[in-house]
């Protein structure tokens, strides 16, 4: 088996790089580096770093080369930059998905699992989200993903290459850049609680997330290479957490007494996001997740 991950020197990529070499396979990654970092990345003899971008078909096929897997994680991943620039979130979420999904059909690769996201969902009607919860995009990022997953769909009927989207919820862990505008709130809250800083709720801290540890989202997609399971699949523990609750967990991991500020509620936030995870469980066999406690020490730890 020779894996081809794209995006693999990003946060999840590097995670999910790591599951694959453990258990002995040959693993390429293929990335721009823009958010990803070598250093992501082990010294290893069975990985190889391909630095190209997806939007280079040339470039995409030539990394497909004897390549039976493909991870696809490579994406513009933040939701507010394809607010403030779709056109180019697009040449990477779509121009670029595209390329990457013909040429693994080109190189009749076996099978290709890619990132979609809970953004997809917007604001549900109902809760717990379940994969039949009808798609309402809040955003161009959310409609890309939605559009990837129609397209992973339409390539299964026309040419029999087998996808499984997988619809991660908030994924937190080592690695993942607490600077960027766009950071997720717990690499913010690590980040500000280490440096001695408040940190900022955005509204009343009683909106809720279900919190994933990426070391469970690297096992996730393992599992999806491995499976036969198509269409799409939610990544997510099945237990939501209020910020307010994070904010005290992650106090008693830490031994410091985290500040509080209340800010005013960040515009176009969901309030509770609260995922089924019965397919991941039942169909891809993922189970054991780690406490959001375990998750934030590991977090604690590695940063330290
Ligand atoms: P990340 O920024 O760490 O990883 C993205 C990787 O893709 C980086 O290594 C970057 O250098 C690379 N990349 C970006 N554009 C590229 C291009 N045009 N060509 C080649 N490489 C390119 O982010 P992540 O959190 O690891 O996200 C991985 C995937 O998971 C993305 O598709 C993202 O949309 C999706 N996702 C993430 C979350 C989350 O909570 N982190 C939630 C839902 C979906
Ligand atoms: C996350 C994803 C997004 C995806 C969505 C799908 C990240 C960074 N974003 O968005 O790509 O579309 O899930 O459900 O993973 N908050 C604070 N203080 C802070 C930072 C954030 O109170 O300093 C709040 C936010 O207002 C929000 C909550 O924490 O209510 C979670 O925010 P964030 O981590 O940015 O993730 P989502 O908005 O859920």
């Amino acid at each position: 088996m020779t894996y081809l991950l794209t995006g693999g020197a990003g946060f999840i990529g590097s995670h999910t790089v790591d599951a694959l070499l453990a258990r002995g396979a040959r693993v390429r990654v293929f990335d721009n580096l823009s958010t990803g970092r070598r250093e992501n990345l082990p010294a290893h003899p069975a990985l190889e770093l391909m630095v190209g971008d997806i939007r280079d078909a040339d470039a995409v096929a030539r990394a497909m080369d004897g390549v039976t897997h493909v991870l696809h994680l490579a994406a513009q991943v933040s939701v507010a930059a394809s607010v403030d620039a779709p056109c180019d979130s697009a040449s990477h979420n779509l121009t670029g998905f595209l390329t990457v999904l013909d040429a693994a059909r080109r190189a009749g690769v076996r099978r290709l699992v890619y990132a979609s996201s809970a953004a997809v969902y917007g604001t549900p009607a109902r809760l717990p989200i379940d994969e039949t919860t009808p798609a309402a995009p809040l955003s161009p990022y959310g409609l890309e993903k939605l559009v990837n997953d129609q397209y992973a769909q339409l390539f299964g009927a026309l040419y029999g290459l087998s996808t499984l989207g997988v619809r991660y919820f908030n994924v937190y862990g080592p690695r993942q850049d607490p600077r960027s505008p766009y950071s997720g709130v717990i690499s913010i809250f690590c980040d500000r609680l280490r440096g001695g800083e408040p940190l900022t709720l955005h509204g009343d801290g009683r909106q809720t997330r279900d919190f994933i540890y990426v070391g469970d989202v690297a096992r996730a997609n393992v599992a999806a290479l491995d499976a036969t399971l198509t269409g799409v699949c939610n990544v997510a523990t099945g237990h939501s957490t209020s910020l307010l609750d994070l904010a005290a967990t992650l106090g008693a991991v830490s031994g410091r007494a985290p500040a509080l500020r209340f800010g005013p509620p960040r515009a176009g936030d969901i309030r509770d996001s609260a995922a089924d995870n019965q397919r991941l469980v039942t169909a891809l066999g993922v189970t054991g997740f780690a406490p959001l406690a375990d998750g934030l020490r590991r977090l604690w730890d590695a940063a330290a």
